[in-house]
């Protein structure tokens, strides 16, 4: 599946300019900051960290952060805009870092890109030290079990969200404005039993809603949202 984004590198750092797309400026940014500020991390991995922005956001918090990305043209974007920083082309299955050695691990929007679940968990759980935090941003289950984006039109023009086949995991294409790729349609309990099965406990959970914007797109979020936000802690 790496040759989908691959393909959709340019148009993936088009569409995140510098300060990122509406869901990450209206519904996830804030949510996910507010888990990092004042909690004293200092050194962070982010697991498909895209063109860096989330990075960039850590490291002018002063956490010292690695980020993780297997697209290479990706990786390239996020040194041009950040060239002392640290990043590296890699995958989630099999992150190059030492045991324990870090505080914090971010997956913010990428579980469902990664192939091999399991494999990502296990990582995130052998690198971070004991007690140390797995902060995840991801798609709404039910979001990716929906055909082409979910809503449709009724006969008399109300539109309607419809979901199917939940509980089958699968890859599902998505496109948008130049991107396509594969995500991995997956029922809310396979990440929530894979992370209790890795050996982490749940300390937050929330489905934020967009703040500061009252368009039709906040009105079709609000009436199914895209994201959810979890916390969860290394067991010690
Ligand atoms: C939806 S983007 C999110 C990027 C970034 N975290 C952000 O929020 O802008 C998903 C990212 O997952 C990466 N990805 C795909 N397969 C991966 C894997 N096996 N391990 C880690 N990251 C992967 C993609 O290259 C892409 O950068």
């Amino acid at each position: 599946m790496q040759k989908d984004w691959d393909d959709s590198a340019q148009a993936w750092i088009d569409v995140m300019g510098t300060d990122g797309d509406w869901g990450r400026r209206h519904v996830l940014d804030a949510p996910m900051l507010a888990r990092v500020e004042a909690r004293g991390f200092r050194r962070a991995v982010n697991i498909g960290c895209g063109e860096g922005r989330f990075c960039r956001m850590l490291k002018a918090r002063g956490i010292t952060t690695v980020g993780i990305d297997p697209t290479a043209a990706l990786i390239e974007r996020a040194r041009c805009l950040d060239p002392d920083g640290d990043y590296r082309v890699g995958r989630g299955e099999a992150l190059d870092l030492p045991p324990g050695s870090m505080d914090l691990a971010v997956a913010y929007l990428s579980l469902i890109d990664i192939p091999d679940l399991p494999a990502a968990l296990a990582e995130a759980h052998r690198v971070l030290r004991p007690g140390g935090t797995f902060l995840i941003a991801n798609l709404q289950a039910f979001n990716t079990a929906c055909p082409d984006q979910g809503w449709t039109r009724e006969p008399d023009g109300s539109r309607r969200f419809c979901i199917d086949h939940y509980l089958t995991p699968r890859t599902v294409w998505v496109a948008w404005r130049g991107i396509r790729i594969a995500n991995h349609h997956r029922p809310l309990a396979a990440y929530l039993q894979g992370l209790l099965d890795a050996g982490f406990e749940l300390r937050h959970f929330a489905e934020p809603a967009p703040q500061g914007v009252d368009d039709d797109k906040a009105d079709r979020y609000r009436r199914a949202p895209n994201f959810l936000v979890m916390e969860w802690q290394r067991r010690g």
